[in-house]
């Protein structure tokens, strides 16, 4: 099960688990780029709309997924967006919207997977994609850092609550990388470019740069790793937040 299927990491991760033979569940509520996506993969995907911070909707989709698809093994729970402003100018609702789809979708999504996979008795594994904006914090942007730092968190308490299942639950923290999400960004030469100074790698990741990460910890080559945070980042933590209007030579 993929949340945030239907555009960027979400998608890119849908792409690589069907082309290594699995049968995928994506949940978005962009009903259109899941049909799209449904096209180029075939019978082997399986789009839900699903606005993963409605419970009954996850609850739901979380019980399709097992019918259609016989069980459920691997969860991604990757589905993400925020609203941003400065904290003095935050609005109520943005901070809740951001907190609810950053971080809430991420308990209901591992309470339902965890409890399915319980029920059945079958262990597995969850993958949240959190950011590197858990340890930057980034101007204009508190409740999403907050959110993804609350994940990675979450993550690290899933995973102590659910070994006993068998059940590892890991985290990829991104840096910058090229989807929708940073469009703003990455249309804006200068802007990349002060982003880029921080990237010691020296580019934004594509989408299948994180998705490989995302399905190793889901792998059984990382067995024996669970409630850990693997940054996906180009170097980015090693260095700090870009000086936005204010470039290092
Ligand atoms: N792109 C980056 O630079 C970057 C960096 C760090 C972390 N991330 C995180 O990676 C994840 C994926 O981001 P992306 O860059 O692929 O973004 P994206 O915008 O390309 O894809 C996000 C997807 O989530 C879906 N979505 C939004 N709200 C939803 C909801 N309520 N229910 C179900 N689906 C919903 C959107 O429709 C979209 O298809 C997010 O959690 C994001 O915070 C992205």
């Amino acid at each position: 099960m993929v949340t945030g299927a239907g555009s960027g990491i979400g998608r890119a991760i849908a792409s690589r688990l069907v082309a290594e033979g699995a049968q995928v569940a994506g949940l978005d509520v962009n009903t259109a780029a899941l049909a799209a996506l449904a096209d180029s993969l075939g019978p082997a995907f399986a789009p839900m709309t699903v606005d993963v911070t409605v419970e009954a909707q996850v609850a739901e989709a979380v019980s399709a997924t097992q019918h259609l698809l016989g069980g459920l093994d691997l969860a991604f729970n990757v589905a993400g967006a925020a609203r941003n402003a400065r904290i003095v100018d935050m609005p109520e609702e943005d901070w809740d919207f951001t907190i609810d789809l950053v971080q809430k979708s991420v308990f209901l999504c591992t309470k339902h997977v965890a409890r399915a996979m319980r029920a059945a008795d079958r262990p597995g594994s969850i993958v949240n994609v959190s950011s590197v904006n858990a340890r930057i914090p980034m101007p204009g942007g508190s409740p999403y850092a907050t959110g993804k730092a609350g994940v990675e968190m979450f993550t690290r308490n899933a995973a102590l609550e659910l070994a006993a299942d068998g059940i590892r639950v890991n985290a990829v923290l991104p840096g910058l990388v090229d989807t929708p999400l940073v469009s703003s960004v990455l249309g804006d030469e200068q802007l990349t470019s002060a982003y880029l100074d921080r990237i010691p790698l020296g580019a934004p990741a594509t989408p299948a740069q994180v998705a490989g990460p995302c399905l190793y910890l889901a792998s059984d080559d990382a067995s024996y790793i669970t409630g850990a945070s693997l940054a996906v980042d180009g170097g980015w933590t090693t260095t700090g937040y870009p000086q936005l209007g204010g470039r290092r030579d």
